[in-house]
């Protein structure tokens, strides 16, 4: 439909029908089952007019369930406005990948962006037209169960990714190519940065911080082109994000020049009264239409209030107007005007969704996005081993993560079926204990395998339920069953392979050390059993790195790589006992570092060059290293460009990451690594909230993670000379 066609559709609308597209309703609203619209939705005041003039729905999909939802609603529409239907597609539709803090330590954006673009092959074929993704919040506190959805800590890192993932779902052309669909990037903003990791708490950052770290991903997907975003539950300088005209007028409309859609996420309009800023739903209708959301979630404010509120003369009908162009450009940028089936196809569905190839993407992801924490020796199995595989996800489907939506864990294979597809073993069995639950006889069971077996393969973790949206948690160690397990089976004296199962980084406290290795396998999808087993027979060699860091405490929460020296650091003052930065009861590091991951083989580091002591403005720098795989066995690493502003015009972060490149290298085999220095990379948010650089030195870390660096140094000159 060309524009004019849309703004002549816009002007034939009644003022209803303009607000019915405003409303976004679950999809059990437009069932034809009997008593769809009576109890609930009576209560909730939905009518069969008001489902009829909705402009989209949310958890419907299904090639053949779509096609006859989009049939009815066309049917009873009366501009013949199709519906759009939109769904949490988070981390694939059916054929489901690592969950995103997984993906985010494979460091490998390229098969992120292909993990999007199945999921959206999936999606779009079933009658997804957009999906709930990516989730780009910036994360560091493991407390909250969402730490799951981000690929974490760092917003370099972060906005990399939400590229890849916006650039998978939407494709180039998102009219013409109906494999792919819309993404809506979320929460916007800052929800990860809830007070004491609580879910749905109260955030509250100074605008500086927010603009140098928790705003950057959302910005890199509305540059990718992201066609809706997502209004986070949480308030930001005091006003909850649904009615924050500097948050979404501000910096999102006039800032950033986003034109797309912008949706609340569920029930965010009407929680404005729980809030305490929206006195009824008429004060929430009204602040949420003049903030800018555009549709609102599974309430209903604004069909209650908004025609009084127009009538009142408290609103422009222009409000509205522009909110309901929106959302028809959308429809109209999806083709759906011209195909309101798009590229639904039945017959299609069942030839690609939970495809082999589709499956076979997903296990290469997620041998990528394991991490290898420690292995003393023990990993890769040796052949002909006997082991015993043993704990709560020894024989579990539930590998899939919180927001696998179409996923099926009981068809997803186990460890245990892994492992007996793999006859180069003699493996005993045990569950040893539940997630948290165990008893005398399960425990007997596992120390019985154990001392059967050369090596025992210790499988525990979260239930998914136990992260994810609604799941946080105040002590996130290992439940207390697992960690008695570990100690029986530490006592008969085999060693052991801890693998864990986790949606956040946890507080292992002495199993690290008492582990003879480590793996984080995360939830790790639909082919996660297979990738795991793949990994510690050495068939595929680990190179996984973490992008969040793990606690030794939960006391130690928020710690990040990325922090600020503080004026009295640690690190140097050693010869001070007291009074400097520090706990008096536990280092300040990580047990596990942002970046750290380890391999089968070796990889040495060395010749760290740069091209000038100097760099111009309107000049580049390049900064070369050689890395050799000095080990024994082909291997991935990644090279991580850490950058540190030694004295700004604020406080800057002791390492920031500016860069890095996954490579791959035979035994033996050297390569030299180079990255460009320019003076955008040394841009940051000042006091008075620009972004600029200044002149001054900056210290360079290229190595294996941020804990471990080769260091130089530069001068940067800004063409005025005039230092900071
Ligand atoms: C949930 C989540 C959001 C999700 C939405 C729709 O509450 O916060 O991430 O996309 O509702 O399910």
């Amino acid at each position: 439909m060309k524009e004019s066609e849309l703004t002549t559709l816009l002007h034939t609308m009644t003022l209803e029908e303009k607000i019915g597209q405003l409303v976004q309703l679950s999809s059990n609203f437009y069932s034809d089952a009997e008593g769809a619209l009576t109890g609930p939705m009576a209560q909730m005041g939905v009518t069969e007019k008001l489902v009829a003039d909705s402009g989209s729905t949310l958890g419907a999909s299904g090639a053949r369930q779509i096609i006859d939802l989009q049939k009815r609603h066309l049917e009873a529409s009366r501009l013949q406005i199709p519906l759009l239907v939109m769904a949490d597609v988070v981390h694939g539709y059916k054929t489901i990948f690592p969950i995103p803090l997984a993906i985010g330590c494979s460091w490998h954006p390229e098969l992120a962006e292909e993990a999007a673009r199945i999921a959206a092959r999936e999606a779009a074929v079933s009658g997804v037209h957009v999906v709930f993704a990516p989730m780009v919040d910036l994360v560091r506190d493991p407390r909250w169960g969402r730490v799951m959805e981000s690929t974490g800590e760092d917003a370099f890192l972060n906005s990399v990714f939400a590229r890849a993932f916006v650039q998978g779902f939407q494709g180039n052309d998102l009219k013409n190519d109906r494999d792919r669909v819309a993404a809506c990037v979320k929460h916007f903003a800052a929800y990860g940065a809830a007070e004491g990791g609580r879910e749905y708490n109260t955030t509250d950052l100074s605008e500086w911080r927010m603009r140098e770290e928790y705003l950057p991903a959302y910005k890199a997907a509305v540059d990718a082109g992201c066609k809706m975003i997502m209004t986070s539950f949480n308030t930001i300088k005091g006003v909850p994000s649904s009615a924050n005209r500097w948050l979404l007028r501000q910096v999102l409309r006039n800032e950033w020049a986003f034109d797309g859609t912008i949706i609340s996420d569920w029930g965010a309009v009407r929680e404005l009264l729980a809030h305490g800023v929206a006195e009824d739903e008429q004060e929430a209708a009204e602040k949420a239409i003049k903030a800018g959301v555009d549709i609102e979630m599974m309430t209903l404010c604004y069909p209650h209030a908004l025609e009084n509120l127009v009538a009142d003369g408290r609103i422009p009908v222009s409000l509205i107007d522009q909110a309901v162009f929106r959302i028809l450009n959308l429809k109209n940028d999806l083709g759906l005007f011209e195909s309101p089936y798009r590229g639904v196809d039945e017959e299609k569905e069942k030839e690609i969704v939970y495809c082999a190839a589709h499956r076979e993407q997903a296990r290469k992801l997620a041998e990528e996005s394991c991490v290898l924490l420690k292995n003393n020796g023990i990993l890769p199995l040796q052949g002909h081993a006997k082991i015993a595989l043993i704990g709560p996800f020894a024989d579990s489907g539930d590998l899939l993560g919180s927001w696998s939506w179409k996923g099926e864990p009981r068809d997803t294979q186990t460890l245990k079926q892994a492992f007996l597809k793999d006859a180069s073993f003699d493996t005993f069995f045990a569950k040893g204990s539940g997630i948290t639950q165990t008893n005398s006889h399960f425990l007997e069971e596992a120390v019985v395998a154990a001392k059967q077996s050369d090596v025992v393969i210790l499988a525990v973790g979260e239930s998914s339920a136990m992260s994810g949206e609604a799941s946080s948690r105040t002590r996130i160690t290992l439940p207390d069953c697992q960690q008695k397990l570990f100690a029986a089976l530490k006592a008969t004296g085999r060693p052991i392979v801890t693998l864990l199962f986790n949606g956040r980084p946890l507080e292992l406290g002495s199993l690290a050390e008492q582990t003879d290795a480590l793996l984080e396998a995360w939830f790790p999808g639909s082919e996660g059993a297979e990738a795991i087993v793949n990994l510690l027979t050495g068939k595929t060699n680990p190179s996984g790195k973490l992008t969040m860091s793990f606690p030794r405490t939960v006391g130690q929460i928020p710690v990040y790589y990325n922090s600020f020296n503080t004026g009295r650091p640690l690190a140097e003052n050693p010869q001070e006992p007291k009074y400097v930065s520090k706990y008096i009861d536990c280092p300040n590091e990580p047990l596990f570092a942002f970046g750290y991951g380890l391999s089968y083989t070796q990889f040495m580091y060395e010749n760290l060059k740069l091209s000038a002591s100097r760099l111009m403005e309107d000049e580049q720098l390049i900064v070369t290293v050689t890395v050799a795989n000095v080990g024994d066995r082909p291997g991935a690493d990644v090279v991580q460009l850490y950058l540190r502003d030694v004295a700004a015009e604020t406080v800057r972060p002791i390492k920031e990451l500016k860069g890095f490149k996954k490579i791959f290298l035979k035994p033996g085999a050297r390569a030299e690594v180079s990255f460009t220095i320019n003076e955008p990379m040394l841009r940051y948010v000042h006091s008075d909230l620009s972004s600029r650089s200044d002149s001054g030195r900056f210290e360079i870390g290229v190595g294996d993670s941020s804990a471990r660096t080769l260091n130089a140094a530069f001068d940067f000159v800004k063409k005025d000379g005039v230092p900071r």
